[in-house]
């Protein structure tokens, strides 16, 4: 999230095998990958060490019940309902679908064949991501190991690469492809998506926010559909204060009725039009943001999220639909292994990044703001577990978040910081000598800035900004503007209702619960942060 998603995005740049994926499009993202490549006290300041002192207090409780284990309960059928049906998902190279994939895989060996819809220019390249992609990704290593030396062709079997672009009619599949595709698939799981920040306003309106409806009409399509599961953001409500329903958006109702999707596309595509050459991109991404803040969203991924939902809400007709809606999703908490993760997403930047590498020693945040992360297994449970309890065919909509604030010990920006600070203390980034201290907090944008200024111009020995390097200037400009993306998330204080993801717990049985384990309650922050998150952060950046 934060700058995209917290900062998720899909276009990464890759350097020395390292994906770097923040949530700035392109040229963010190149220069992280920069700043990675060279590795290596100001105003109204907060210091850290906020974790030993707060940990575990919660500004607004949320106390929900225990998960009660009814141990003559059936459960919901997770693993039957997953045997013999047929899928489509997409945005299938991205970090979530992998997990999802590798999970319904492992749990589901009897599953049907999973489409997985992918951007390519021919289906040569399409089979080539497959291959490179998913079935050689070190995700995929237990079930390598279960199916020994038929894994290729388990995986061949079951994974079946379609061209195709939900930013395009018809999806972009040829139609003998969809028409077949829609004679078979049970289920449509619906991961893809814009997932950058400051996105220019038109792609992020023609995927996220029209690309689910595109997918829906395909859906209406197919004989035997019995599930519409579509992800979108826990963000979606564009709420930064006090709690975030579970209730399906709807414009008119929880959505002002000023909203109009249509005329939003009409400026976008008279945007496209005006504006040309190198300025176009930029003016892009100002719109977006602009029309986002106008109807009071933080940036135009959550609002073109909070549109996607609304169409598929508008056109679902008789369809079920199941919208899952997840707040920062981080590394793995324990399956397929601890500690994986795709890209350098969110606040990871921030800390691994520049944070560790001692090129910032403070950000504009609030160290009391609750950082909502959930470990993308967690999330993948979940989703499993709804798709099997809607799958039956009922006729409506339900919306799930998962995520970690909604209990009593969520989890703050200062204590992540904290215990980063001590991880990195002691287990320095590779060829780093600097010598760590914990984070400072900045109030205002200006003190940050001035802060960073200094910081960089003591470090180059130069005294004045206006004598500052043309790449220094480039990284203030950068880092500053990262601030200003992340700020809502840097002062997030909403917490997120879950009741029907935990209603959906109470119905699982025993075994279900520690095979699709989601209880985001129990997790212990200090052990993931420093045992399984940054470990595996690091591993990623020096590994690819
Ligand atoms: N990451 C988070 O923290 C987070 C939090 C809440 C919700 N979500 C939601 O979860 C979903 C998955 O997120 P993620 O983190 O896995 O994102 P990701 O790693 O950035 O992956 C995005 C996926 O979407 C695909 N995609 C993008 N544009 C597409 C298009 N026009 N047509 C077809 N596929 C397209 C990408 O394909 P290419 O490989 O071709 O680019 C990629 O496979 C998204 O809907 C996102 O909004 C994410």
């Amino acid at each position: 999230m934060a700058t995209r998603n917290l900062l998720a995005t899909s276009n990464t740049v890759k350097l020395n095998g390292v994906s770097f994926s923040s949530s700035f499009t392109d040229k963010p993202n190149r220069y992280l990958a920069r700043c990675w490549a060279q590795t290596t006290s100001s105003r109204r300041v907060q210091t850290a060490c906020y974790y030993r002192e707060t940990s575990l207090k919660a500004v607004t409780s949320l106390e929900r019940p225990e998960v009660e284990t009814d141990t003559n309960c059936d459960g919901i059928g997770i693993v039957r309902f997953l045997k013999g049906k047929s899928y489509l998902v997409t945005g299938a190279t991205g970090f979530l679908a992998k997990v999802l994939i590798e999970k319904m895989l492992r749990e589901g060996p009897e599953i049907g064949k999973i489409f997985l819809l992918m951007r390519s220019k021919d289906q040569e390249s399409a089979n080539k991501r497959l291959y490179f992609e998913i079935i050689r990704s070190d995700l995929f290593k237990l079930l390598k190991q279960m199916h020994g030396s038929s894994y290729e062709t388990f995986m061949k079997s079951k994974l079946i690469p379609v061209i195709g672009d939900i930013g395009e009619d018809n999806l972009g599949i040829e139609p003998e492809i969809a028409d077949m595709i829609s004679e078979e698939i049970d289920v449509i799981i619906s991961c893809g998506g814009r997932t950058t920040f400051d996105d220019r306003y038109d792609s992020a309106l023609s995927v996220n926010a029209l690309g689910p409806n595109r997918l829906l009409s395909f859906g209406k399509e197919c004989k035997k559909l019995k599930l519409f599961l579509h992800f979108s953001t826990a963000y979606v409500t564009g709420k930064n204060e006090g709690l975030v329903l579970e209730t399906p958006l709807c414009i008119g109702e929880n959505i002002t009725s000023d909203l109009n999707i249509e005329s939003e596309l009409k400026l976008a595509s008279e945007a496209v039009r005006k504006f040309h050459g190198r300025e176009k991109t930029n003016k892009l991404k100002e719109l977006g943001f602009e029309r986002a803040q106008h109807y009071g969203w933080d940036n135009s991924y959550t609002f073109t999220k909070a549109m996607g939902e609304t169409i598929i809400n508008s056109n679902r007709g008789d369809l079920p639909v199941v919208i899952i809606r997840p707040s920062i999703i981080e590394s793995s908490y324990k399956e397929p292994f601890p500690g994986w993760i795709q890209g350098i997403r969110m606040v990871d930047p921030i800390i691994v990044g520049y944070y560790g590498k001692g090129q910032i020693s403070g950000f504009w945040a609030d160290s009391k703001s609750l950082l909502d992360i959930t470990p993308v297994d967690m999330l993948v449970n979940a989703a499993i577990t709804a798709m099997a309890k809607h799958g039956c065919g009922v006729p409506e909509l339900k919306v799930y978040t998962v995520t970690s604030s909604s209990h009593a010990n969520p989890l703050r920006f200062g204590e992540l910081m904290d215990l980063s600070y001590q991880h990195l203390r002691d287990s320095p980034m590779e060829n780093t000598e600097i010598d760590l201290a914990p984070m400072k907090y900045h109030s205002s944008l200006e003190s940050f800035t001035s802060s960073l200024s200094n910081k960089m111009k003591r470090k180059e020995g130069e005294s004045h900004i206006s004598t500052m390097s043309d790449k220094q200037k480039r990284r203030l400009k950068y880092l500053v503007s990262m601030a200003r993306i992340y700020k809502p998330y840097m002062f997030f204080q909403a917490r997120f209702d879950d009741t029907n993801t935990t209603s959906l717990m109470h119905e699982m049985s025993m075994e279900e619960r520690k095979m699709f384990e989601f209880n985001t309650k129990d997790i212990d922050w200090k052990h993931y942060i420093a045992n399984v998150h940054l470990p595996g952060l690091k591993k990623q950046f020096f590994q690819g």
